[in-house]
């Protein structure tokens, strides 16, 4: 039988992320983080000295990555720096290293990794673009000020400096990027279940995303 896949979309710092960890551990799917994907090509660019701005450059990387080497910059900690988001996001608006992303979340989709039966993808564009018949689609938002907030702890949280007004703008330009590019912009699929976590916390966003899963067919 075809593995289940749960599609996870929406901002920054909406809670998807949590919110897909959790998800796959209570269905016991496989979890791909596909911000992870585009964050690995970013850092992959900077540390051989690329520009980020250099279309060209970031698709060849993008191409040039093999399994092993997605897997060991995913595990890297400086996957998870601001930078590399912000590298991500330029990067990801990229066509050619979207088309090079494609086979491989399609792939974990279709052959969820430890033979799962299903697998979880969260991202900005499974439910619209990689898996457009996923089984249930989520897209999961929250308000830019709710979403800043939670960076901003997280950030603070592990010893970084920060302020809550340059978050907020970095989060803003981020948003606005990621929803204004031309291909695969971050919009949500016409069957997906919205969920606004801005007044929930992880536990309550959890119940109602697993009652949203279960109520499928
Ligand atoms: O979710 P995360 O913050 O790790 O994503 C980093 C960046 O990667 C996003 O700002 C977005 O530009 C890009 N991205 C994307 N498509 C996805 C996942 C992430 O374009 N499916």
């Amino acid at each position: 039988t075809r593995p289940l896949v749960v599609a996870i979309d929406g901002p920054a710092a909406s809670g998807k992320g949590t919110l897909a960890r959790r998800v796959a551990q209570a269905l016991g799917f496989a979890l791909l983080d596909t911000g992870g994907l585009y964050r690995a090509v970013a850092l992959s660019l900077i540390r051989r000295g690329g520009d980020l701005r250099d279309t060209a450059a970031a698709a060849a990387t993008a191409r040039s990555l093999t399994h092993g080497d997605i897997e060991n910059l995913m595990a890297d900690p400086a996957l998870r720096l601001d930078s590399t988001a912000q590298g991500a996001s330029i990067v990801s608006a990229v066509p050619d290293v979207r088309a090079a992303l494609l086979d491989f979340q399609r792939g974990f989709a279709a052959h969820p990794p430890g033979g799962a039966k299903g697998a979880v993808l969260d991202g900005r564009d499974i439910g619209t673009v990689i898996c457009p018949a996923a089984d249930a689609k989520l897209f999961v938002t929250a308000s830019p000020e709710v979403r800043a907030q939670r960076r901003l702890n997280e950030l603070l949280g592990r010893g970084d400096a920060a302020i809550y007004a340059d978050v907020l703008k970095d989060m803003k330009d981020r948003d606005a990027r990621d929803s204004q590019r031309a291909v695969s912009p971050l919009v949500p699929a016409a069957d997906a279940y919205l969920l606004d976590t801005s007044s929930l916390d992880a536990a309550q966003a959890f119940d109602a995303a697993m009652t949203f899963i279960r109520s499928r067919p």
